[in-house]
């Protein structure tokens, strides 16, 4: 058995790590605070300090990779999917499943393979002798939290019915629409493309993931921590033996989620998000800009952050912290561009440092 080493975030004060970018500051500019008579309740502590549980409960599992842990939890405050992207072996699934046993919620996990068929996602339309009659049996996708490993081994077509079911958030097989059930989240990995034997995601679907996080290599002293875990006899199969336990349920992210949907954004933070977005639809290196979907999805993960960050109201830092993760895979580069070796990311860092910023 292994320690936890998870220091920063079970104080419930907040998620110590920035989400991928500068975190949020504490200085507030007054053009982006509502006025005090419409000022919203606080954050509640006791929500606050359930998903700090869950990081924390993450953390005995996981070393490290706390921004990606923090991107997790604003997918589940915004019943948004997520893409995870890493090369293999940096605890991607790992990371999954400690989220799902930190949560009391229905989990499944599928792996893509080859021969996956769409089938075997949404589920299929059996015969049963006893009636002699057709019935549906519910697939994988019937779940609360999905685990989609591995998304890009898997054809086209499986890979269709999956962000079909996630985008409509239900499933229809033989003309009858099925709802999935309330939370529906997928969090979906992939190794980076250009693996072999993989099929990458269609460009124009992959909007349908709030969030794409990208987890890094980790630092050397993380990686230590990851082998003295390992000598202590940590089995990365056998979470519960590593003291994992739910500490949140459906009802504590209901409650939670319904205070996110009280932060308050000023206008002059909603023209700062747009104007993000409109400034990628002009940067030269860009074939296609972020769409206006891609800003309610930058406004809807800004807020979550802000409410985990302990605060009533949206800052400018809020949407700069989540620009990357929330928009680097809703932009697409021209082929030149990418021959001399411009980045999403670089062309995102390139619109944040020009964009004004509301004072
Ligand atoms: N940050 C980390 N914290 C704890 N364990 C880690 C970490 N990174 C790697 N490991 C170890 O490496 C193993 C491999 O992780 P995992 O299978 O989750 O990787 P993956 O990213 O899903 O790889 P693949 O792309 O091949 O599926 C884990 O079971 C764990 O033992
Ligand atoms: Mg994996």
């Amino acid at each position: 058995m292994t320690e936890p080493v998870y220091t920063r975030s079970e104080s419930g004060a907040g998620p110590a790590p920035r989400p991928d970018a500068a975190p949020p500051e504490a200085a507030e500019p007054r053009a982006v605070q509502p006025g005090a008579a419409s000022q919203p309740p606080a954050p509640s502590q006791s929500l606050r300090s359930a998903l700090a549980g869950v990081r924390a409960e993450v953390g005995k599992s996981v070393v490290g990779q706390d921004s990606a842990v923090t991107s997790l939890l604003i997918a589940l405050l915004c019943q948004g999917h997520v893409l995870l992207e890493g090369v293999p072996g940096v605890a991607k699934t790992l990371l999954v499943r400690s989220l799902a046993a930190a949560l009391s919620l229905d989990t499944k996990r599928v792996q893509f393979t080859p021969d996956l068929m769409p089938g075997d996602v949404t589920g299929s339309l059996v015969y049963d002798a006893g009636t002699a009659r057709f019935s549906f049996r519910e697939g994988p996708v019937f779940t609360n939290l999905m685990l989609a490993d591995e998304i890009n081994r898997t054809p086209p077509k499986t890979q269709a019915s999956l962000l079909e079911a996630m985008e409509e958030r239900q499933v229809s097989v033989d003309g009858t629409p099925r709802m999935l059930p309330d939370p529906f989240v997928v969090i979906a990995t992939q190794n980076p493309v250009e693996y072999e034997g993989t099929y990458p995601l269609p460009e124009a679907q992959l909007d349908r993931f709030l969030l794409k996080l990208v987890l890094p290599l980790p630092e050397r002293d993380e990686e230590v921590e990851v082998l003295a875990r390992h000598a202590a006899g940590f089995d990365p199969r056998d979470l519960r033996g590593a003291g994992l336990e739910p500490v949140a349920d459906a009802d504590v992210l209901a409650r939670a989620r319904a205070e996110v949907s009280q932060v308050q954004v000023s206008r002059e933070v909603l023209g700062y998000a747009v104007d993000v977005c409109r400034a990628t639809r002009y940067s030269p290196s860009l074939s296609l800009g972020v769409s206006p979907r891609g800003a309610t999805a930058l406004l809807r993960t800004s807020r979550a952050w802000a409410w985990l960050s302990g605060r009533s109201f949206v800052t400018p830092d809020d949407v700069k912290a989540l620009a990357h993760p929330t928009l680097r895979h809703r932009v697409q580069l021209r082929a030149e561009a990418e021959l001399e070796g411009v980045t999403a990311e670089g062309v995102l860092d390139t619109v944040l440092a020009s964009v004004p910023v509301p004072r």
